[in-house]
This record gives structure tokens, C-alpha cells and sequence, in this order.
């Protein structure tokens, strides 16, 4: 290995939320959270120096997308998704969940019908309702563990004319699933033939398992008039703190309405340490992710070891995209609240309560896997005792 994925980073007073919003008794404990979707790890050292070269520099103004910065966008989504894009597509947002908002504002009006594919990343709901739209549940179907479209009830849900958009996770935060071309194409058909417009958020596509192809959606054939992609650097490089984003709208109409309501809404700005950060990674850092993600899938395989071995009443979700695993513990009989007290006060772990995802999440638990192999093994531990003990 060139990059240390070992080191445990003291992150305790830095105001992330991960630490400094844990709850007692877990904060300062020492014990390493497996909540928020950011990483245990420090970003690639090449984006470490080019921060830092900027934060020397001294000026932090105002800065906007140009240049090398659109390069390496440009770069990266060639290189490594086989994707050309074009600068008339781009447009900066301050995060992707500021832009599913832009765009449910900018394409829809209130009462709409907004379609959602449940369990999903918490902030997909609030996007929706926030904005006075209406939320329109299209549930995944776990198939022996492994989370499937119901594509059923998605055209049924789809052709009551008052739905007009889908948000797309693709990755699926949380049940890990990177969406094949094939399935994708058959929402984009869909999405076609019923006018619905598919803003496919796809934060987490370049956080791809060995065996899995993540496929923009933009490139399903009939898909990229009807569409809004949205990516970053956070995700994939640990940046997340830079708060920038990149999205591409092909579609010129579509395009200028986000980017208007992009701008009533105060985007404009490459945060101006995200341009540096972002010209590096995207230029220099591949190597770097290759290798966390054989680190990832090597924290996976120990997961599901440990799991099948010691606490076989529990499963794993197969985990083909993102860092985040999904294990169903619905066997020990406790409600999403009790499941949680147990975690805390008797295993010592903070992960994320798979309820919050949606209703079919209780009982299940979203774990970071993020995270040094050695404290993963150590939350494992303190779990299997915990669980032990609770049998007796
Ligand atoms: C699917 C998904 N979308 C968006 C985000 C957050 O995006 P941002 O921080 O750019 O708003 C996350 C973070 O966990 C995520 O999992």
C-alpha cells in the first residue's frame, strides 16, 4: 500500500458531527463513530498540498468554475465513467442536496408528485416535502438480501400525471446497490414515456465494489434530454467539508431553468480551497482511490466474516457501491429505539438507525465502513459480547 488507511485521526473538537454530536456516553470516548457518511481517513496527500499551497496564497475570494478546474472535471468523468461532457451542461451548487432542492424548485411546483425508491438517503424526503411537494413511494424489494426496482409499481406510480420528477440514487445509499445499465434503462423508458424527469444523484459513483459497473445515467441511451446528474468530489476523496458539486444537465432548456434557479437560490461559487482540492484529486488521486476502495471491500469482507461466524442470527446486505453496509438485526426483536439503546449503552457502537431511511428500515443499521480494519474489528468485538450477554 503507498497511502496509510490505518491511522486513527483524532477528529474530537474539530465540530464534525461524527464526534462532537455524539451522543453520551460515546462522546470522547475514543470510541470511532460508524454514523455520517464522511471518511476516518485524511484525503489523498496530493490534495493535501494543493490546500494547503492555496491557503498560503492567502486570498479567498470569490471563485467560479474555469479553466483547470473545468479541465479536471472534465478529465475525470472521461477517465474514469467513459463520459464526455460539455462545459454548457455544468453547474456549480455548495452540495447535492442543495441541488435535488434547486431542481424539485426549478421542475416542479407545489402538490407535485415527487417519486422516491425507499429506503433511501434521509434528505431525499426533505428535498420533497420541505419544498410543499409530495412524496410518492416507490419501494425497493429485497430479493434474498439483495435490494431490487419494483418496476411494477414504479409505471404505476409514474403515469398519475401529477408526479413530474424521480430522484434516482444511483449508487443507493443506504442498501449499496450500484444500479446495472439494463435497469437503469428501464427508468429512463419509463421516465420517458410518462414525462417524468429523473435527477439521478450519483455522489457516490466513483465508490465502485470490484464486479460492479456504475453507469451515468445520462449515458442509458434515450436518457440524457431527460436528466439531471448530480457529482462531487466529497464523497469519493473525503471533501465533503468543501461543500462543492458538479452537475450536468444536457438538456440546454432544462439546463438554463436549473442553472436560474441555481442562481435565485445563491450557487455560483467553486469554494475557492474546493477548486485547488478538486483540480488535484481530480488530476492525481486516482491511485489513491483504487486503493481505499480495496480497503473498503477488504472491511466489508471482515463485516460479513465476522458476521457469518460469530453472529449469524444477523446479514449483511451485498455491498456493490459506497462505503456503507446495511445489516439487518431484526432477530434480536428490538424496535429501531431499543435497537439503538442497546448499541450504544451495551456494544459502546454509533451507526446510523436504519429507520431514519424510511419504515423499512427498522431493524436494520447503516454502518460506515470507512474506517480503520482495527476499529472495525473492535466495534465487531464489543457487538458480539454485547450480543452474547443479551441472549443469556
Ligand atoms: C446519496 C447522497 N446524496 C447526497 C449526500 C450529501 O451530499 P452533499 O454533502 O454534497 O450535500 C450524501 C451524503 O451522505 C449521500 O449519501
Amino acid at each position: 500500500m503507498k497511502y496509510d488507511f490505518t491511522k486513527k485521526i483524532d477528529r474530537l473538537n474539530t465540530g464534525a458531527y461524527k464526534y462532537d454530536f455524539m451522543p453520551e456516553p460515546l462522546r470522547g470516548s475514543g470510541i470511532v463513530p460508524m454514523t455520517v457518511a464522511d471518511m476516518e481517513f485524511s484525503a489523498p496527500p496530493k490534495v493535501n498540498e494543493a490546500v494547503a499551497k492555496a491557503a498560503f496564497h492567502g486570498c479567498y475570494g470569490y471563485t467560479g468554475p474555469q479553466g483547470e478546474y473545468l479541465e479536471a472535471v472534465r478529465h475525470w468523468q472521461k477517465t474514469r465513467h467513459d463520459w464526455d461532457i460539455e462545459d454548457d451542461w455544468y453547474v456549480v451548487t455548495n452540495g447535492v442536496v442543495q441541488a435535488l432542492g434547486v431542481a424539485v424548485r426549478a421542475f416542479t411546483k407545489e402538490g407535485d408528485g415527487v417519486i422516491i425508491q425507499t429506503p433511501v438517503y434521509h434528505p431525499f424526503y426533505g428535498a420533497v416535502r420541505d419544498n410543499g411537494r409530495r412524496i410518492v413511494e416507490n419501494p425497493l424489494i429485497a430479493n434474498n438480501g439483495r435490494y431490487e426496482m419494483d418496476f411494477d409499481d414504479l409505471e404505476k406510480k409514474a403515469s398519475d400525471p401529477s408526479v413530474k420528477m424521480m430522484l434516482l440514487c444511483s449508487p443507493h445509499n443506504p442498501i449499496g446497490r450500484v444500479w446495472t445499465a439494463d435497469e437503469l434503462s428501464r427508468v429512463a423508458d419509463i421516465a420517458k414515456r410518462h414525462g417524468i424527469l429523473v435527477v439521478s444523484d450519483e455522489i457516490h459513483n466513483d465508490l465502485i465494489m470490484p464486479g460492479n459497473t456504475h453507469t451515468v445515467f445520462a449515458k442509458v441511451p434515450g436518457a440524457s434530454d431527460n436528466c439531471v446528474v448530480c457529482t462531487a468530489i466529497s464523497k469519493t476523496f473525503n471533501l465533503a467539508g468543501l461543500s462543492c458539486s458538479n452537475i450536468f444537465v444536457p438538456n440546454a432548456l432544462l439546463k438554463e431553468k436549473f442553472a436560474e434557479q441555481a442562481h435565485r437560490d445563491g450557487c455560483g461559487c467553486v469554494p475557492y480551497i474546493a477548486r485547488f482540492a478538486t483540480i488535484a484529486a481530480y488530476n492525481e488521486c486516482a491511485d489513491w482511490l483504487d486503493e481505499l476502495i480495496s480497503v473498503i471491500r477488504s472491511n466489508y469482507a471482515l463485516l460479513c466474516d465476522f458476521i457469518s461466524e460469530r453472529l449469524p442470527e444477523f446479514t449483511v446486505t451485498p455491498l456493490e457501491g459506497t462505503y456503507l453496509a446495511w445489516i439487518d438485526m431484526r432477530p434480536l426483536g428490538l424496535d429501531h429505539k431499543a435497537l439503538t439503546e442497546f448499541l450504544v449503552e451495551k456494544a459502546m457502537i454509533a451507526d446510523n438507525d436504519g429507520e431514519m431511511f424510511g419504515s423499512a428500515g427498522e431493524g436494520f443499521r447503516r454502518w460506515n465502513l470507512a474506517l480503520p480494519e482495527s476499529e472495525l474489528h473492535a466495534a465487531l468485538s464489543r457487538l458480539e459480547k454485547a450480543v452474547k450477554e443479551y441472549r443469556k
